[in-house]
């Protein structure tokens, strides 16, 4: 009895809270306001567990190579170090970082070690050398080859060392990450710091209410080029003062929805976290502590019972995906210098809900084939169930998603996380049988010979909303039902029919294309798309064909449960 219960602890403990604190500048600082700093983060009201620091360098301020007083500060706290060596520079300069953190082991030994969760080489480098840092000044960078050579010889320099075990990363912008020209920094790093701010994303519909959608569309697009690796948040806020970027409105108000759908969230999801910042004298302001220490706004969470044992992975599918509009667009950050962004509190109320609520969902299987000959057989049983199963998520996402006055050329999101429907009908149509009729199927297939006709029933009750049809393309890892097979060529197009298919749909019979609705050219492992915007053809059934281009050879088992694989409608 006594080993049971201790074997249960052992379990539960297995699942580590992920490192949570801030970012510290070296600017100015000393050995007594690091730790005051320090203290006054681990004493934050209406929060706890905010212990850990990420430092962007190894050096203290003013000296050529001493040890930056963080580290003492850190050790005298018991606080957790994400360490930062400055890698924008030549080689003899970068050397003083090495000593620096030579240095740091030789002195504080394993009371230094101890803390230290992981080694950053790097801040935003690639970034400031992409065409979006350049336009935007942000001064100078490094280029990825240089950023593996610094990466392996820290890598050296931590060798049979207490530090040796540690991961060593780097940090950066999410657009640079989905860059393949970057890909080589990615393969030589242990995690991936990400750097992340709606608000600076203003040539995107960056408001605060659609702040956490673009925060969790990077995430998401960042997680499709990891290449496994883990994605570490190392910036991230809102500014409670300091200019309008677009939709973006400083307040301390929007400060609090940012922290609720953004910070809440991160920690729900255990994912390490640093956020842009305890406090600053800066325009704008991030700082979430003015001088009286105590927080501008309230940091608490709502409580989520499925927390701390949701698997990241998981968690992570249910979350809202980019769009290939999101993900074509760049972003506007200045430096490292942080502004930030996001998510209504209903936002987080609805992924809680989406990931408490994934039993709920079953299959398509269930349903595909069920569904009698009019719109409303089908709204009646499997698809009405699934949607009034999260009401408040389909209210939540359909009052926040698509704000009045924004221009709508974006469409719906590209998630299940508000009102959607799945396939009915999935019918393949071959050019090289063409007379032959496949009937029904789990599996869609889009290949240059296999199109496939895709039939949705949508629901009286979506009259006056707007609909897209949207595509989702989680990585194979993600999937736990499911599968696909894919060539990784070519993209597809969709369209409407002006006809219903049925089981007895052949290439040859096939109704014709009414209209090309939309297209992904080059279809990534990892990727969401929103392919189509128009009204809902409410109470209706529709067919969308769905065509190979350029190679595109794609087998997917249509599914939700869990990371939503496939095609759907998603109403707004
Ligand atoms: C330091 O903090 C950790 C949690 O981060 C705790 O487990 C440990 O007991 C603390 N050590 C001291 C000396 O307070
Ligand atoms: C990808 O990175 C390369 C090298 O920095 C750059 O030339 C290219 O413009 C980047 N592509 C995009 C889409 O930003
Ligand atoms: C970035 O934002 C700044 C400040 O709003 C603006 O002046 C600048 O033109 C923007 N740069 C780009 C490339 O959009
Ligand atoms: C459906 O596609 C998956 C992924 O390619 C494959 O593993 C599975 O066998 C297919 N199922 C059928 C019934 O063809």
């Amino acid at each position: 009895m006594r080993s049971s219960i201790l074997s249960l602890v052992g379990g539960a403990s297995t699942v580590l809270a992920a490192a949570r604190g801030f970012n510290y500048g070296s600017q100015g600082n000393t050995l007594e306001t690091f730790e005051a700093q320090f203290r006054t983060a681990q004493g934050l009201e209406t929060t706890s567990g905010w212990n850990s620091a990420r430092l962007y360098t190894m050096i203290q301020e003013g000296t050529a190579n001493t040890v930056i007083s963080a580290i003492p500060a850190a050790i005298a706290t018991n606080t957790t170090l994400l360490l930062g060596l400055w890698a924008s520079s030549d080689q003899a300069v970068f050397n003083n970082e090495l000593t620096a953190l030579r240095n740091a082991i030789n002195q504080y030994g394993s009371a230094f070690s101890d803390l230290v969760v992981g080694i950053s080489v790097g801040s935003e480098d690639l970034y400031r050398i992409s065409p979006t840092g350049i336009a935007a000044n942000s001064g100078y960078g490094q280029s990825p080859d240089v950023l593996v050579n610094y990466i392996g010889q820290v890598r050296s320099a931590i060798s049979g060392t207490v530090l040796s075990s540690k991961p060593v990363g780097h940090v950066d912008t999410w657009n640079v990450y989905t860059n393949t020209s970057n890909a080589a920094v990615i393969a030589a790093s242990d995690f991936l710091g990400l750097d992340e701010y709606p608000y600076y994303e203003n040539t995107n519909e960056n408001s605060v209410s659609n702040a956490a959608t673009l925060f969790f569309n990077a995430y998401n697009a960042v997680e499709g080029s990891a290449q496994g690796k883990p994605i570490w948040i190392t910036e991230s806020g809102w500014p409670t003062t300091g200019p309008t970027e677009n939709l973006a409105v400083p307040s301390t108000e929007n400060a609090e929805t940012y922290w609720k759908a953004v910070a809440c969230e991160l920690i729900n999801r255990n994912i390490p976290t640093w956020w842009y910042i305890l406090q600053d004298q800066a325009t704008p302001s991030f700082g979430v502590v003015a001088s009286g220490e105590q927080p501008k706004y309230d940091l608490s969470c709502p409580s989520v019972a499925t927390s701390s044992s949701a698997a990241p992975t998981s968690s992570v599918a249910s979350a809202t995906m980019p769009t290939s509009a999101a993900a074509s667009t760049t972003l506007n950050i200045s430096n490292a210098v942080p502004s930030a962004g996001y998510v209504s509190s209903s936002g987080a109320t609805s992924q809680a809900a989406a990931s408490s609520t994934v039993t709920v969902f079953s299959t398509t299987l269930i349903t595909v084939t069920n569904c009698g000959s009019t719109v409303s057989e089908c709204t009646t049983t499997g698809m009405s169930t699934a949607i009034s199963a999260k009401p408040s998520v389909t209210s939540a996402a359909a009052s926040t998603v698509v704000p009045s006055g924004t221009p709508a050329a974006s469409g719906c999101p590209a998630d299940i996380n508000g009102a959607y429907q799945y396939p009915h009908l999935i019918v393949p149509v071959d050019s090289s049988n063409p007379s032959k009729a496949y009937g029904t199927q789990y599996n869609g297939t889009i290949s240059p010979k296999v199109s496939t006709i895709f039939n949705f029933d949508i629901p009286a009750s979506y009259a006056g909303k707007t609909c897209s049809t949207v595509f989702l393309f989680p990585q194979l890892n993600q999937l736990e039902t499911s599968s696909y097979s894919f060539n990784d060529q070519g993209g597809f197009t969709i369209a409407v029919l002006n006809g219903v298919a049925d089981e007895s749909t052949t290439y040859s019979n096939a109704p014709a294309v009414a209209k090309q609705i939309g297209s992904v050219d080059q279809l990534k492992r990892g990727s969401s798309h929103t392919l189509s915007m128009d009204a809902c053809p409410a109470g209706t059934r529709v067919s969308f064909e769905v065509t190979s281009t350029g190679g595109l050879d794609l087998e997917f088992f249509q599914d939700y449960n869990p990371s939503p694989l496939g095609l759907y409608v998603r109403a707004c």
